[in-house]
């Protein structure tokens, strides 16, 4: 891209601030300058300002812990022939950039580990090992990473040897970026050459696994479901041959792991319909009436949480491909350069990220299963230090469940 371009490109979109230290910049750097303006999408700013309000929420039922565990034979053993035909791969999304642990590093190379080293990604591949011993096969298992942490986290698994994993079968990609502003939508600078940008949320995944031409490895392995989980549940049971079972049973096109919310009002998504398709509510849309509601047994109709781990067809995956996700804005604290060209790094929240989020592709499917697991066996996420979701609260469930630790 010329400079005369990136002008009228920044013109269009009020965004000329991003230039004015051009003149000072070597042409080496003016390059990158210009080459990122080129590459970065600056109209999602104004489409997040547009969002659609939701749809009309009503209650979905999910299926109980009591009812899989009536039919978890018949479901396991479908579930692990989905497995073994190869039906069925894994995409772990660890692409964030986990600012509430306060590492600089992936998540994943956290050491959860006390009298041993134990990392996330180690712990992760652990529970994915007990399914591939049972179906004696290594399904393929996708890393998402992004910009901020690919390389580490490529060298991460390579130095461990993938923790024992088909080293061929796991496949990493990269997500997109998005640009970082201020408050008032202006993008920011992070060096006088470069624009403030950061992971573009976890819904662009599918999206960023095609343009890594993984479609292909998809359609040629003949993959139907894809099960996509976060980096900071060290509980997750991955590829889990009841659920996938479940799913494949019920002809749904999509499942989504639920757990019995502890309290009317816990920060969780919520599993619901919207319009008459399957949606996910976040916890600040809950209205006090929906949280109020009572289904036919007098239990909140409103009851399950999702913890991010969903199966998806990947057909439907790639028929709903060119559907845009809703934008969601999210104050953070963004390191910037100030007015006169110094790097600050805030203390409060300075501005806007924005991101697309997995809870949306829900809405895209069709059907959706939830299915319900049971909190203390499967849900310990690593988001702060101490205290809930931390790596104190998950050290103690993982103890719980026989991890050593
Ligand atoms: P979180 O919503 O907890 O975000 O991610 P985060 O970036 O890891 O952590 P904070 O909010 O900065 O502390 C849920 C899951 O989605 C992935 C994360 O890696 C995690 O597995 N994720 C999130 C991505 O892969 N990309 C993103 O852009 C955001």
């Amino acid at each position: 891209m010329t400079k005369e371009e990136a002008i009228r490109k920044c013109e269009k979109y009020n965004q000329t601030q991003v230039l004015r230290f051009y003149d000072e910049l070597t042409d080496a750097e003016r390059n990158e300058l210009l080459t990122q303006i080129e590459d970065t999408d600056f109209s999602l700013i104004e489409r997040a300002a547009h969002e659609a309000k939701k749809g009309e929420i009503t209650p979905i039922k999910a299926m109980t812990a009591e009812r899989i565990k009536e039919n978890e034979e018949k479901f396991k053993a479908l579930g692990l022939e989905e497995i073994r035909k190869g039906h069925v791969a894994a995409v772990l999304l660890a692409g964030g950039m986990g600012t509430r642990l306060g590492s600089d590093k992936p998540k994943g190379c956290f050491n959860i580990g006390i009298n041993r080293e134990l990392y996330i990604f180690e712990c992760l591949i652990n529970n994915t090992m007990e399914v591939v011993k049972e179906a004696g096969n290594y399904p393929y298992f996708f890393v998402m990473t992004s910009d901020k942490n690919h390389d580490m986290t490529v060298e991460f698994f390579t130095e461990h040897n993938f923790f024992g994993y088909e080293k061929d079968k796991v496949l990493f990609f990269k997500q997109e970026m998005a640009p970082a502003t201020d408050n008032d939508g202006k993008i920011f600078l992070e060096e006088k050459n470069r624009l403030a940008t950061s992971p573009n949320g976890n819904g662009g995944w599918f999206s960023s696994m095609v343009k890594a031409g993984y479609d292909k490895v998809i359609k040629d392995n003949g993959i139907k479901f894809l099960n996509v989980f976060a980096v900071d549940n060290v509980l997750q049971r991955i590829l889990d041959p009841v659920f996938i079972g479940a799913t494949v049973d019920g002809k749904f096109s999509s499942g989504s792991k639920v757990i019995k919310k502890a309290a009317p009002d816990e920060k969780v998504g919520v599993i619901c319909l919207e319009d008459g398709k399957p949606s996910v509510v976040e916890y600040y849309e809950l209205t006090d009436d929906l949280m109020n509601t009572k289904d036919e047994n007098g239990e909140p109709a409103y009851n399950y949480g999702v913890i991010l781990n969903y199966l998806f067809d990947t057909g439907k995956l790639l028929e709903t491909i060119n559907n845009p996700l809703p934008l969601h804005v999210v104050d953070k604290k963004i390191p910037c350069l100030d007015e006169a060209g110094n790097y600050v790094k805030p203390e409060t929240p300075n501005g806007h990220k924005y991101e697309t989020l997995i809870l949306d592709m829900v809405h895209m499917m069709p059907d959706n299963l939830p299915f319900e697991v049971i909190r203390e066996r499967e849900f310990a996420p690593v988001k702060n230090k101490e205290g809930i979701d931390s790596v104190v609260s998950a050290r103690e469930l993982l103890k719980k469940n026989g991890v050593e630790l």
